[in-house]
């Protein structure tokens, strides 16, 4: 029902092919359908909340002094600068006092000999440069002698997600010189340009006296991209269906792809998720015949690629090489196996990797125990010796599900630095127990386990699931059989380094509805509970336009806990809306915000940093990075909201954290047009803050190309970084001219 048109990274980063009946489940238990609350009147269209009173009963105990410690310095405030208004200025806007440099853009060199970037659509070999659309990013010291280090605050290693590219009609127009071909059949080296900036980087970083920069010629520096070497890891590992014609024993699979949020285990490795990674493949109309019509079709149309369904950009198409043809994931070879064709080569992506990256020569490792979906962050909880290791995940499509991941193995303080990262993660992520959940309307919640044991799972007839690999690779499916409850698309979690609660945003939701039609449409729920409109330039947008941030607490503060309690901690709203059912959290012009997409608690000051993704309120702000100081699950109330209905009254209870004030919670940044704020790492000083600015100008028409009077931003060339006035993503570097901490 979103009135406007989709933002381009909307398109193909917003699918929703969840249309599993079950969970309506909680909505069925939660929201209850009165007569009774009907409101009478009628002159209000606008839901009315009902207080509950009471604080909630259901949070766990323990945590009260937890969240009351500060981890500010001696004579330091945290959250001590003043607000940044909202601007739709092409710039980035921080507090007086902060400093912005810009360190690394798309095309900028780290590899061989690549030539300077000439930002004119010339450039090729972007294999050795940097990728396109930075993301999540993670901070990896370099001692001076080159040896890891967790001390390290002036030499470092930034790994660095290359998520996507700005596109129209097929193709990443900024990086040709033309704009490129638009139609199909698309051209060899268009699209060898196009394969190349996605994936991941490692570039070093350094400081010399107060200026931060990148080496281009770092032995550290390493690109993986979509044609890189990759195995497979964990239960899938040799499965039947990871058999392609590159990887005949179902052990390594080409390259990784739409690279998001990121994570860092505590060993000291990168964690990269594959999220909108379905769309860059093809599948020919009639293929689920050739099929047979067999569990495989099934699992395509779960994971958003249903026959005859087009390739974002047509990268199939270039020629009849290996390298292209793997894009086409249809059944076109004769082999019983698949081992002649790419017909299982979508069953290669959508895996959390992980990677050396103080090892440049070290394959990365797909960990498929943590499942296969739309994967944003992921983030360990506290490690506790002699206690497994839990790693929280999300699946970022409208109604896909939240996940935990479970290790077999006992953390073990030894392994923070062990002699082979690599196989500290072949003990950590391969085996072990995969999760979802299910929230209630009470403030409680579950982690239903997705194995065999379970026997929801084991007994599910619309996909009879074979052993625990392919649950692994179908995990969508395995959580549409438990009734799982479907969310607000969950983008980022972030671990509470006070209190060990983990924090997921749900970034907008335009399939919530007060009248669901169809089977992708659903009533609001405990969890996901505000329906509402909210206009843009005259135009109304649907659904939970602006999201919202959700927490929870594992009982007994328990990694490998069963239960759990959970409230909302935010909802993102305008200043001037209606306080129920939108601006719940009572948001003022130095905190509103919409669409929270990164989410990052700095280890250091205990700062949780909120970045956005919008496209609800970009008619008056620009996306940007707030910085808040929140309190604990409980410390608000429950509340009900009424939605007057055709049918009568939807009553909607849910749980609300207690409202920020000027001092929990304040714009820190806001970011130049048509961009996404994401990505953050910190020295260990918390003195240096690393973040990225993706996509400025992606609302530029392709049309535009010879005419940067009409692109929507010229960032960075017009803060003087680089060559020419297309826009470019960059990671920027955020100190403070007083030496202080970020975010005091
Ligand atoms: Fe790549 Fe869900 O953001
Ligand atoms: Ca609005
Ligand atoms: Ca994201
Ligand atoms: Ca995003």
């Amino acid at each position: 029902m979103t009135h406007t048109p989709p933002r381009p990274s909307d398109i193909f980063n917003n699918e929703d092919s969840n249309t599993t009946s079950n969970p309506t489940f909680d909505s069925v238990l939660s929201a209850r359908l009165s007569r009774r609350n009907m409101l009478r009147g009628g002159a209000s269209a606008a839901a009315s909340a009902v207080l509950g009173g009471a604080a909630l009963t259901g949070c766990a105990t323990g945590a009260g002094d937890a969240m009351t410690h500060s981890m500010a310095l001696p004579g330091e405030k945290l959250l001590g600068f003043p607000a940044v208004a909202k601007s739709l200025a092409d710039v980035v806007s921080v507090p007086p006092g902060y400093k912005v440099e810009i360190i690394y853009a798309l095309g900028d060199p780290i590899l061989g000999n690549a030539t300077p970037f000439k930002n004119d659509g010339s450039d090729a070999d972007f294999d050795k440069r940097a990728g396109d659309h930075h993301d999540g990013m993670e901070w990896f010291g370099l001692s001076e002698s080159g040896q890891p280090s967790r001390s390290s605050v002036s030499r470092g290693l930034l790994a660095i997600n290359h998520e996507a590219t700005t596109d129209e009609k097929l193709t990443s127009f900024f990086i040709h010189t033309d704009g490129g071909k638009a139609s199909l059949p698309r051209p060899a080296a268009e699209v060898d340009k196009e394969t190349a900036i996605h994936g991941i980087a490692v570039v070093e970083v350094r400081k010399s006296g107060d200026k931060w920069n990148y080496l281009a010629s770092s032995p550290f520096n390493r690109r993986l991209t979509p044609q890189s070497d990759i195995e497979i890891s964990g239960p899938a590992r040799g499965n039947r269906l990871l058999v392609t014609k590159y990887s005949p024993t179902g052990t390594k699979t080409r390259g990784t792809i739409n690279n998001c949020g990121t994570g860092l285990t505590p060993w000291g490795t990168f964690l990269t998720g594959e999220e909108n990674w379905a769309g860059y493949f093809h599948r020919t109309a009639g293929d689920d015949a050739r099929r047979n019509n067999d569990k495989s079709a099934t699992s395509l149309r779960r994971y958003g690629r249903g026959q005859g369904a087009a390739s974002r950009h047509g990268w199939e198409t270039a020629g009849t090489e290996d390298k292209y043809a793997r894009w086409n994931n249809s059944k076109t070879g004769t082999s019983a196996d698949g081992s002649d064709d790419y017909r299982n080569e979508l069953n290669g992506q959508g895996y959390v990797v992980e990677v050396d990256v103080y090892e440049p020569t070290k394959l990365a490792k797909k960990r498929s125990a943590l499942g296969r979906y739309a994967h944003e962050s992921a983030v360990f909880g506290k490690a506790v010796a002699g206690q497994p290791l839990a790693v929280y995940m999300g699946d970022d499509s409208r109604n896909e599900y939240i996940y935990k991941f479970v290790s077999d193995a006992k953390w073990d303080p030894a392994d923070a630095n062990p002699a082979n990262r690599m196989g500290a993660g072949d003990k950590y992520l391969d085996s072990g127990k995969l999760y979802t959940a299910k929230f209630n309307s009470d403030g409680t919640g579950q982690w239903i386990e997705l194995s065999l044991n379970t026997p929801a799972v084991k007994n599910y007839t619309a996909y009879p699931f074979a052993d625990q690999a392919d649950i692994c690779v179908n995990t969508r499916v395995a959580a549409d059989a438990v009734g799982a409850t479907k969310m607000d698309r969950p983008e980022w979690c972030g671990v509470n380094p006070k209190n060990g609660e983990v924090y997921f945003t749900l970034t907008n939701n335009s399939n919530r509805s007060l009248t669901p039609t169809g089977s992708s449409q659903l009533l609001p729920d405990a969890s996901n509970p505000r329906v509402y409109t909210d206009m843009k330039n005259g135009k109304p947008q649907s659904g939970n336009p602006n999201g919202h941030i959700l927490r929870l607490r594992e009982a007994g503060n328990s990694p490998s806990a069963t239960t759990l309690t959970w409230d909302v901690y935010l909802f993102g709203a305008e200043a001037g809306a209606p306080a129920s059912p939108v601006n719940l959290s009572n948001l003022t012009d130095d905190q509103d915000m919409s669409s929270p997409d990164g989410l990052w608690f700095s280890p250091y000051t205990g700062i949780c940093w909120i970045q956005t993704d919008d496209g609800a309120y970009t008619d008056k702000t620009n996306c940007m990075m707030l910085a808040a100081l929140p309190g604990q699950v409980g410390d608000g109330k429950q509340v009900t909201l009424n939605y007057p209905g055709a049918n009568g009254n939807l009553a909607v209870q849910t749980q609300v954290g207690k409202a920020p004030t000027a001092n929990t919670l304040k714009r820190f940044l806001v970011g130049p047009a048509g961009c996404e704020i994401t990505g953050a790492c910190e020295t260990p000083d918390g003195k240096a803050l690393f973040i990225n600015i993706q996509h400025p100008g992606e609302g530029t028409p392709m049309a535009a190309i010879s005419d940067p009077a009409k692109y929507q931003s010229q960032w960075p060339g017009n803060a003087g970084y680089g060559p020419g006035k297309r826009p470019r993503s960059a990671t920027i570097v955020i100190t403070k001219a007083d030496g202080g901490r970020i975010g005091t």
